[in-house]
Order: structure tokens, then sequence, then C-alpha cells
């Protein structure tokens, strides 16, 4: 631009509004990259939150790694397949959660919870081990076991070891801890007071009584034969989140035609599956691993199941053969 001859000339004005807005503009950035330093309005931090030794920051890379984003929202954020993970811990628990995320294609069970309690950083996280406290404090827990508990879900079983369970649990324990502002909002459900809707979904539970009543019967007629018995445990117990009755990997290896047959274990040594073995691997899992699982990945069952009950279990997976019958 030149000034043309007898027209005022604006060029220096033009340049000088435009160093003006330049220089506001930098003010600002710097104003606010200034800014970006300060604690942000009491608002929690990942590298401030953890689960026993376990740290949040540790827990997201955990979440990165297996895509979790990939079928859950993290505050509405991913995919939509499974549900909000947001405040999942504020509700359920990390008893619950450690309970779950190992064996997540079967829902938790109440003993299963239980087994978890009975863990140090879980009891001194939810400050019980107490299992009826514990469905006080966390509500979603018993909801989720009663509602779903022992069923299979479909979530897959992933290769999670312990470690990263418990990463994760700090990482869920975090994002409950956020400040999200309320959200998600409550549902405002108008339907159900809307005059033509229909009453029918909640009147099922009459029908609920002489399934009770027949598996009462189930219980004493099951005492009486270990191998029925044993039958009845390993699904209360849960361990059926984990194992198959035939020989299909679950979580940990199935057990058809696993009673008498070589197992080989992670110290390269074989030892032949018979009843001490069995014994000794449910009540101390981590006593010996099998080749090509991980350790702490099945819980410690040797305070929780009684001897007759142990026993009652390897007369079951004694007489399962390779196709589970
Ligand atoms: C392939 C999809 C998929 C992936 C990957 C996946 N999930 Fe899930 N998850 C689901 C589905 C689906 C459900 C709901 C299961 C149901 O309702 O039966 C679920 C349920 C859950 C629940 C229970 C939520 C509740 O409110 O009860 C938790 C916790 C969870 N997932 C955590 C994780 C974590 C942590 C990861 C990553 C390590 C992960 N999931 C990876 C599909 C997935
Ligand atoms: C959260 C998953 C999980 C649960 C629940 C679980 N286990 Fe396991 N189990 C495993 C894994 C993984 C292994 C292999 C690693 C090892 O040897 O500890 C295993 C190994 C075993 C073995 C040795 C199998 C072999 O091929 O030598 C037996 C027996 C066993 N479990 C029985 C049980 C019983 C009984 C229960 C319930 C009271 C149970 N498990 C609950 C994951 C689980």
């Amino acid at each position: 631009m030149s000034c043309g001859e007898g027209k005022p000339c604006l060029e220096a004005k033009y340049r000088r509004t435009a160093l003006v807005v330049l220089l506001l503009m930098l003010l600002i950035f710097l104003g606010l990259s200034a800014a970006s330093f300060i604690d942000s309005r009491n608002q929690v931090t990942p590298d401030t939150v953890s689960f026993g030794s376990h740290e949040a920051v540790a827990g997201k890379r955990v979440f990165q790694a297996y895509n979790c984003m990939g079928c859950h929202t993290m505050v509405g954020n991913g995919g939509y397949l499974g549900p909000d993970l947001t405040n999942t811990y504020e509700h359920a628990g990390s008893a619950w959660l450690a309970a779950f995320l190992p064996s997540a294609g079967t829902w938790p069970t109440s003993a299963a919870l239980k087994i978890q309690l009975q863990g140090q950083d879980h009891a001194e996280d939810s400050k019980t081990a107490s299992l009826d406290d514990y469905y006080k404090k966390y509500p979603g827990a018993a909801e989720r076991v009663q509602r779903r508990g022992g069923h299979a879900s479909i979530m897959p079983n992933l290769p999670l070891t312990a470690d990263e369970v418990a990463n994760l649990i700090a990482y869920l324990k975090y994002t409950s801890a956020m400040n999200t502002e309320g959200w998600p909002p409550k549902p405002k459900v108008d339907g159900l007071t809307f005059k033509y809707a229909s009453p029918g979904l909640n009147v099922a539970s009459a029908a609920a009584v002489p399934a009770v009543a027949a598996a009462t019967a189930a219980t004493a007629e099951a005492v009486a034969d270990p191998t029925i018995h044993g039958a009845q445990l390993v699904k209360d117990y849960a361990c059926t989140a984990c194992h198959a009755a035939d020989k299909q990997k679950l979580v940990g290896p199935g057990w058809g035609g696993l009673y008498g047959s070589k197992v080989t274990l992670t110290d390269g040594t074989t030892v032949v599956a018979d009843d001490a073995y069995l014994t000794e691997a449910i009540r101390n899992a981590n006593a010996q691993i099998v080749a090509g699982y991980t350790a702490g990945v099945m819980p410690e069952y040797a305070n929780m199941l009684k001897n007759d009950e142990v026993a009652a279990i390897v007369a079951y997976i004694r007489s399962l053969q390779e196709n589970g019958k």
C-alpha cells in the first residue's frame, strides 16, 4: 500500500493498530500461560490419588493400553458399548472392581467379593473387612451382586495382571473424585407417572419364591454327594468365572481332563494333577503357577474354604472329562 497523490495517508495508522492488537494478543497469551501454572480450583489431580501403593497415573496408562475407551466412556467421551466408568469406583468400591476386572466375563458373586475384602489394600480403602458394612458403604456393589452376580457379562475377559488391576482401581478412584460439576445429570423420567404408562415391569418377584425353595432342597442333596457339592461350590464362589468345566481356557486353565494329567509349571517342572496338587492349587494359588499364566490373578482361598469344601471341589474336578461331562 502506498499513499496516492493528494489523498490522506493512512498507512502508518493501520500499521500502528496492527501492532497494538498484536501486543494485546501477546499479553493475553503470556497471561494465560502463567495462569496454567496456578493450582486449579481445588480440583483433584491424578498424581495425588493412589490405591495402596498403586498410582492413578499408572492406572491411566493401563486404561489406554487396553483401549478401555473403545467400549467405555469416561466423563462421556469414548465408546458406547459398555457403561460410563467415571463414577464406578464411588458406587461399587475397590473390592468389587477387583473381583470383576480379572474375570470380567462373569459378574462377581458375594463370595468373590468377600475374598477380595480379605486383602489389606481393600480393607484399608473401604475401611472395613465386613461384607455387610461394605454393602452399606457401596450400595452399588450390593445392587450389582444382587442383580447380576454369577451371570455372564458382555465384557470380554482381558489378560489383566494383579498389578494392572490395582492400577486401574487407583485410576477409577481418581475419576470418581474429579469434580464433574454434577455430571452425569440424573435422568428425568416423567413417563412412569403418565396415566397410560404400563405398570407391568416390577411384579415378577412372587415367582422367585418357589425357585429359592428348590435351591435349598438342591443344597441339601448336594451335601450328601461331594461331587455335586463341589459343583455347587464352584458356582457359589464364582470359580467358574475363570475356569471352564471342559478344556477351554477362560482366565485360568480349563478343568476338563485335568485330574491325573501332567501340568507344566512356570519354573519348567512338571507335576501330576493329583488330590494333593489340586488341594494346594485351590488353597494357595500362588504357590505353584501353571506355565502360560501369571501369579496373583487367582485369589487365595485358604482362609475362605473349609477342608471338606476343598475336598468336594477336588472330587468335582476329578469327575470332569475333557468335554466337561
Ligand atoms: C470390547 C469392549 C470392552 C472393553 C475393551 C472393555 N470393556 Fe468394560 N465392559 C464392557 C461391557 C459391554 C460392559 C457391560 C457388561 C454387561 O452389562 O454385561 C462392561 C462393564 C465394565 C465394568 C462394570 C461397570 C459397572 O458399572 O458395573 C467395568 C468396571 C469395566 N467394564 C471396566 C473396564 C476396563 C477398566 C477396561 C479396560 C481395561 C474395559 N472395561 C474394557 C465392554 C468392554
Ligand atoms: C480371577 C480368576 C480366577 C478365579 C476366580 C479362580 N481361579 Fe483358579 N486359576 C486362575 C488362574 C489364572 C490359574 C493359573 C495360574 C495359577 O496356577 O495360579 C488358576 C489355577 C487353578 C488351578 C490349577 C489348574 C491347573 O491346570 O493346574 C486350580 C485347580 C484352580 N485354579 C481352582 C480354582 C478354584 C476351585 C476356584 C474357586 C474356589 C478358582 N480356581 C478361582 C484364575 C482363577
